[in-house]
């Protein structure tokens, strides 16, 4: 069984690939039955079918290849609560050689596009055409009849056809008026710090009128400035710049912001007209780009640093958290349930109003870890509390939002972040809005495909169904619960539990689920050793291009014998577990001690090798674990000592930085952060992979970390020296010029594909900044173990990975 093989067709990675058949066998197994669900991954084969799923009437799922069908009855049976479903009339000509693509034992992941007659206009390719496809299927070009599964079928859909083209308009009629206000378009709306020097600012001001040029032309944008007061600027007013004012200190409720702007919805129908109840702030505050570009160009140059005067000795007042509060309010009176981003640009902490973590007095300082564990941090509660409000508004208006902190300080993070992580926002830290980090990260974040359509996709739902021998414990990701409660529902929740439907607001390709099941079936029945079951990922999301589709994703896996722990090892994916756990971990950190984090891990560690292990009891020498466990151990060792878990050396802002990132990542990145990647390049051959450790360290060779947030260059001390000598511009030491650029290309192969952007640094052995590289290498030779050495020295009193392999043995094998 190859499970990245299998993740590339399915989008899924199972901790445990056989399960075991009942409660009390399953209850043994330690490792949870989680599942690493990216719900969007590019998969080699999906079919675009532009007609509506055929579903279930017992339980919703969506007709799938695990279905039963009876050709002469037009029956197809459900494979999950095995109800006995006529298809529809336009499936009459179905038969054993007709299938619709739903049904083809290939096509595990199916995407609908769901009739919608509102694309988004692109204008980097041609806008859509009308070309309407006609429902039913069998007219749709790709499902008609006669046509033989085996030859050429997938052909008979895109290209022909047009489906997977992104520029069709499916089964409902083109939007009559102009593409300028299509009704799904998405909201960008900039809330911008201007308590920032004038030259951070006008760095800033030029990215974000640069970004206007990178978004479709219908986005509706708009801007809110914030110091110490709150100003939202109405883009629409064309005669000169205007905008409405609010206090930056005061809390001021959703609906109160809302009838300040004028666009309360809650008013009696009759006053109201239909059309003024729908637009909100459009037209007078947000905007498509198309209609605006000039007055939100205008209100961003116009932008000055706030100008109220900092005492000495203070910091600015600067009112985050009313911002924010206004942005909501006028996102929810204007865009509800259309999938749009809050972006925040902050260069600094919130020193007043809601959401304040800090005085202004420079006497009194952000808090700190420390002062989080001793509950010491004034300000901490209150304004986490006001933005688990905020998100609720957000999520429930499938609006996301991005914080860009670009300050040398904290800015409130640590505070905001439920309301980031819940809505599935982006988070960046970086030091200036001119730094390289904070304008690679925004603009690869607007990056289009190759039709021109956005890659960010809105609006999401993912909904979970599963035969009854199992339940649905939870979810930990970017997203929130839509408190769907039925059989399949877990009582004891894992992470966001309680539901089989989850929302997410915003997702792109790489966006990444931790599910959790609990096996419910008793002893008594039952079930025959490799019998598959099944479990079905429904995920509805707005396209791109401004479709809404609906891509289904179902898959089987075996029963096993809990008691045949071969069988069920046999199946054991130790990366995917290895990233279950440390979401679980990360998770558990917002209620529990990291002391009792790191014990539980251990804990489970010790019995897990116990279970799988091969050993003689009392005998740590005959202790063995098979190669599918035999990373795990390693993969635990690093998560203890990770970021995650250990938090000196980093801020709160930082903690809750890293935690988010790992919360969204899918397995291969969460390895990658959890135990970081390291190669060694020299002259002795081609780049290898070397330990984690600081023996790996050599004068002569070029090292290339990766851990996901930094990408190291670190230059063994001889090559530093040749490097300062310039021996590579020497033409007769050409080698030496191809072995400095090797690991700088690579590097550069690393970034591309991350946002944010991970922080680059080139340095020398013995440098200051080395220690990015040092902090993560396991301290096989530390000052206890090595006093005098000469070789590299890590000075830390944690164990080295070699003590704590030789501990978990010595653990396993007792009784
Ligand atoms: C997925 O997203 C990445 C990063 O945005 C992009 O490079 C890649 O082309 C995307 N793949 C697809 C199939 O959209
Ligand atoms: C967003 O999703 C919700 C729930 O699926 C749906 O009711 C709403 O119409 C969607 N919004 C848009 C603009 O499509
Ligand atoms: C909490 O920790 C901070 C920072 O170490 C310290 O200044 C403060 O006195 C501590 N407070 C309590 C109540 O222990
Ligand atoms: C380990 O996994 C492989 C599949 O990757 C399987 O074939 C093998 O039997 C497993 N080994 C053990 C000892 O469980
Ligand atoms: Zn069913």
């Amino acid at each position: 069984m190859d499970f990245n093989e299998l993740e590339s067709s399915e989008g899924l990675r199972f901790a445990w690939n056989a399960w075991p058949s009942s409660r009390i066998e399953a209850a043994r197994m330690v490792i949870p039955f989680g599942i690493m669900c990216t719900p969007l991954m590019p998969l080699a084969d999906v079919p675009l079918l532009p007609y509506d799923p055929v579903r279930c009437k017992g339980c919703r799922a969506v007709l799938n290849p695990y279905s039963g069908v009876d050709y002469q009855a037009k029956i197809w049976i459900c494979p999950f609560c095995h109800q006995r479903n006529y298809f529809p009339a336009n499936y009459a000509e179905i038969s054993d050689s007709n299938l619709p693509a739903e049904l083809f034992s290939t096509y595990s992941t199916v995407e609908y596009v769901l009739p919608q007659p509102f694309p988004i206009s692109s204008n980097a390719s041609g806008s859509f055409s009308s070309r309407a496809a006609s429902y039913p299927p069998q007219a749709a070009g790709g499902y008609s009849s006669g046509v033989n599964p085996n030859v050429n079928y997938s052909g008979s859909y895109s290209p022909r056809s047009g489906y997977g083209q992104g520029n069709v308009s499916v089964g409902g009629i083109p939007y009559p008026g102009d593409a300028g206000s299509s009704s799904n378009a998405p909201g960008f709306l900039f809330v911008v710090d201007t308590c920032v020097d004038s030259e951070d600012l006008l760095a800033l001001k030029n990215v974000l009128t640069q970004l206007l040029g990178l978004m479709p032309d219908n986005a509706r944008v708009g801007l809110i400035s914030f110091g110490t007061m709150v100003h939202v600027h109405e883009l629409g007013y064309l005669e000169c710049s205007k905008s409405i004012v609010f206090p930056g200190d005061r809390e001021l409720s959703i609906q109160r912001v809302q009838e300040l702007l004028g666009i309360h919805a809650q008013q009696p129908r009759q006053v109201v007209s239909q059309s003024a109840t729908r637009q909100g702030g459009l037209g007078r505050f947000l905007l498509p780009v198309s209609e605006c570009e000039f007055s939100l160009t205008t209100a961003l140059e116009e932008l000055q640093p706030n100008s109220f005067i900092v005492e000495s000795g203070h910091r600015p007042r600067r009112a985050t958290g009313a911002a924010l509060a206004v942005a909501v309010g006028l996102m929810e009176g204007s865009l509800s349930n259309v999938g749009s981003r809050i972006m925040l640009f902050v260069s600094g902490p919130a020193t007043i109003g809601p959401g304040m973590i800090v005085e202004t007095d420079l006497g009194k300082s952000i808090r700190t870890h420390q002062d989080l564990m001793n509950e010491s941090a004034t300000y901490y509660k209150k304004a986490c509390k006001f933005y688990s409000q905020l998100a609720q508004h957000l999520v429930s208006n499938a609006h996301a939002l991005d914080i860009f902190a670009c300050s040398l300080d904290q800015v409130g993070t640590a505070e905001a972040k439920s309301a980031v992580e819940s809505s599935g926002g982006l988070m960046v830290l970086a030091e200036t809005f001119d730094s390289e980090i904070f304008k690679k990260s925004l603009q690869k974040l607007f990056s289009r495909d190759e039709e021109g359509h956005l890659k960010m996709c809105f609006n999401a739902t993912l909904e979970v169904i599963t035969t009854k021998e199992m339940k649905i414990s939870g979810a930990i990701g970017p997203c929130s619960s839509l408190k769907k409660k039925s059989a399949l529902v877990s009582e004891s929740e894992v992470g966001i539990g309680g539901t089989s439907a989850w929302k997410l607001c915003t997702l792109n390709n790489k966006t990444c689920l931790a599910l959790f099941f609990e096996i419910v079936n008793q002893h008594s029945k039952s079930i025959t050793p490799g019998v598959a079951f099944f479990i079905q990922f429904i995920t509805q999301y707005q396209h791109g291009s401004g479709q809404v589709r609906l891509r289904v994703t179902t898959t089987a896996r075996r029963w096993a014998d809990g008691g045949q722990t071969q069988d069920i090892a046999a199946g054991f994916d130790q990366e995917a577990a290895a990233a279950v756990v440390a979401r679980l971990a990360v998770h558990k950190t917002e209620n529990e001690e990291i002391f009792d984090i790191i014990r539980w891990l251990d804990r489970n560690l010790i019995r897990v090798a116990s279970k799988f292990g091969d050993y003689a009891k009392e005998d740590p020498d005959s202790f063995r674990l098979s190669s599918n466990f035999s990373l795990y151990p390693q993969f635990m060792f690093h998560l203890r000592r990770s970021q995650f878990l250990q938090v000196f050396n980093n801020t709160p802002d930082e903690t809750a930085y890293f935690r988010l990132m790992l919360n969204r990542e899918g397995v291969v990145g969460s390895l990658v952060m959890i135990q970081p990647t390291l190669f060694s390049y020299s002259f002795e051959g081609p780049p290898t992979p070397v330990l984690l450790d600081v023996s790996s360290i050599a004068a002569d060779r070029i090292l290339l970390f990766d851990s996901y947030f930094y990408v190291v260059v670190h230059y063994g001390s001889t090559i530093a020296q040749w490097r300062k000598l310039g021996y590579h511009n020497d033409p007769s030491y050409e080698n030496f010029k191809k072995l400095l650029e090797a690991p700088v290309a690579d590097a550069e192969a690393l970034i591309v594909d991350r946002v944010p952007v991970p922080k680059f640094i080139e340095c020398d052995q013995h440098g200051s900044q080395a220690r990015f590289l040092l902090a993560k290498l396991n301290p096989s030779v530390t000052h206890n173990s090595n006093p005098y050495g000469n070789s590299e020295v890590i000075f830390t009193d944690d164990v080295n990975l070699q003590v704590f392999l030789e501990h978990l043995q010595r653990l396993a094998v007792q009784s």
